[in-house]
C-alpha cells in the first residue's frame, strides 16, 4: 500500500542548513506514491542543489534564480490548484514573515498564496531568531488560522552552530507524519474518540523483578497510527513497548494490568471504539516485596493471582462504545476467539494464530481474521499498518459506530 498514491505533495524549499533533511522528505513522499514538486528560494539553492531534489523525485524542481524565464505565472497557479498539501521546510524567519503578512514576491510565496489546501510550515533557524517578537508574532498569526496553517514545531537541540537552542527542524520523519496525517487515508473517523491500549503489562514481585510477555507493542502502535491518520482523535494506554509511540496521540503511560485498567476506564466512557490490542497479564504475582529478594536455597516459588480481565469489567459498563479484543492463539483460532467475542461481549476480536507464518510477536506484518457475530473475515498477510486499517474500517462501517453523533 503506498499512502500518498495520487496526492500532489509540494515541497517549499528556504535557505538555511536544514534544506538537506529536505531532500530525504521528498524521497520518503515520492516512495509512497506522491507527485511530489520542489520549489525553492533563490537562498536555498545556495545550500542543495535543484539536481538532487530532481533525480529524487522525478519532477522538475522549480527554483526562483533559474526559472525566471519559465511561465512561472501559469505554472505556479497549476500546480497551487493540483497540491493536496503544501510542505515548506526548512522554512527561514523570512518566508514565514512574508506568509503572515500576505507578500507573495517569488515562485514559493506566490503558490503558497494561490494554494488552498492546507499549508504546514517548519520554522527553521537560529534560537534567537526564533524567539524574536515579530518572528513569534507571526509564527502565532498562521497558526491561528489553523483551518489553513499547520506549524511544525521545531525541536530543540543542536543547532547548525553548534549551540543548544530551540530552531532545529525536526527530523524527516516526524514532518512526514504531517504530511501523511493530511493526505493519508480517508478520514473516515474524523470526530471520533478512538481508545487504544497496546505492549505488554509487566508484573512485579520486587522492586528490580516483573513477570510479562513478548509483546512489543507493534500492533498497538498500528491501530494507534491508523486511527490518527483516519482523522480520529486517539488515547493510547501504552504498557511496555519497543517500538515509538505513534505522533499526533494522546499517550497515558502504564506498568501493570491494574494501571491499565484504571487508565482505560477514565477514557472508555467518551469513547466511541476501544481496540484492546495490549498484551495484558492474566496473572500477578501475589505478593510484591519491598525490598529486592536476595537468593536462597536452590530454588524459588512465586504465587500468582489473577489479574482484572479489562474487557469482561467493560462489559458491564459499555453502552454505544464499538469494543474489539485482540486474541492470539496457538490452535483454533476462530473457534476460541469466538469464545471470547461472546464472553467479554465484544463487537469485534481481532484473532491471529502464534504459528501462522507473518503474524506474531514483533514481526511488521500480521494475519488476522476479523470476527463478529455475523462475520469472519480472513485477511492475507499484510503490514501491521494495514491489518489495522482494515480492523478500524470494520469497526467505522458498523452500525453501532455510524450511528454515534460526532463528538457525541
Ligand atoms: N484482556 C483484558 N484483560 C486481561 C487479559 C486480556 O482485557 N486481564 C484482553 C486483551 O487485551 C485482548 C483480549 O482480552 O484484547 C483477549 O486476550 P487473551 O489473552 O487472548 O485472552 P484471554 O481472555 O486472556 O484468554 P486465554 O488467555 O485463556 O487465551
Amino acid at each position: 500500500m503506498q499512502m500518498l498514491k495520487g496526492k500532489t505533495v509540494v515541497l517549499g524549499v528556504t535557505g538555511s542548513i536544514a534544506a538537506y533533511k529536505a531532500a530525504n522528505l521528498a524521497r520518503m513522499c515520492k516512495k509512497e506514491g506522491a507527485d511530489v514538486h520542489v520549489l525553492m528560494t533563490k537562498n536555498a539553492v545556495n545550500f542543495i542543489n535543484p539536481i538532487t531534489f530532481e533525480s529524487l523525485i522525478g519532477n522538475k524542481c522549480l527554483a526562483d534564480t533559474f526559472d525566471r524565464n519559465f511561465e512561472y505565472s501559469v505554472e505556479h497557479v497549476a500546480l497551487a490548484k493540483k497540491a493536496d498539501v503544501v510542505m515548506i521546510a526548512p522554512a527561514s524567519a523570512n518566508v514565514i514573515g512574508k506568509i503572515a503578512c500576505g507578500i507573495a514576491d517569488d515562485m514559493l510565496t506566490t503558490t503558497v498564496m494561490a494554494c488552498t489546501c492546507r499549508k504546514i510550515i517548519a520554522p527553521a533557524m537560529n534560537h534567537n531568531m526564533y524567539h524574536n517578537t515579530i518572528v513569534q508574532e507571526n509564527i502565532r498569526k498562521l497558526s491561528q488560522l489553523s483551518d489553513e496553517y499547520t506549524i511544525a514545531e521545531p525541536d530543540r537541540g543542536m543547532l547548525a552552530n553548534g549551540d543548544i537552542g530551540d530552531g532545529r527542524m525536526p527530523e524527516e520523519r516526524v514532518l512526514f507524519e504531517y504530511i501523511l496525517r493530511e493526505c493519508a487515508f480517508e478520514k473516515t473517523l474524523k470526530g471520533k474518540n478512538v481508545l487504544v491500549t497496546a505492549g505488554a503489562t509487566r508484573e512485579p514481585f520486587d522492586p528490580v523483578r516483573f513477570v510479562t510477555n513478548y509483546s512489543t507493542g507493534k500492533m498497538g502502535a498500528a491501530v494507534a497510527r491508523a486511527a490518527m491518520l483516519k482523522g480520529a482523535d486517539v488515547t493510547l494506554v501504552a504498557a511496555h513497548m519497543e517500538v515509538e509511540v505513534p505522533q499526533f496521540v494522546k499517550v497515558r503511560r502504564v506498568q501493570t494490568a491494574e494501571e491499565m485498567y484504571q487508565a482505560v476506564l477514565t477514557d472508555f466512557g467518551t469513547c466511541d471504539i476501544l481496540v484492546m490490542a495490549a498484551a495484558v497479564a492474566d496473572y500477578r504475582p501475589k505478593a510484591v516485596a519491598d525490598e529486592k529478594i536476595k537468593k536462597s536455597g536452590s530454588g524459588m516459588t512465586v504465587e500468582f493471582e489473577r489479574t482484572r480481565d479489562i474487557l469482561q469489567e467493560l462489559s458491564t459498563r459499555k453502552t454505544r462504545q464499538f469494543v474489539c479484543g485482540f486474541s492470539m492463539e496457538t490452535e483454533n483460532a476462530v473457534e476460541n476467539s469466538r469464545k471470547k467475542l461472546e464472553k467479554k461481549r465484544l463487537d469485534m476480536i481481532a484473532a491471529n494464530n502464534l504459528k501462522t507464518e507473518g503474524a506474531g510477536f514483533g514481526v511488521d506484518t500480521n494475519v488476522l481474521t476479523l470476527i463478529t457475530a455475523r462475520d469472519v473475515t480472513e485477511l492475507p498477510k499484510m503490514s501491521k499498518l494495514e491489518a489495522a486499517s482494515a480492523l478500524l474500517n470494520a469497526a467505522a462501517e458498523s452500525p453501532l459506530t455510524s450511528s454515534v453523533k460526532v463528538n457525541g
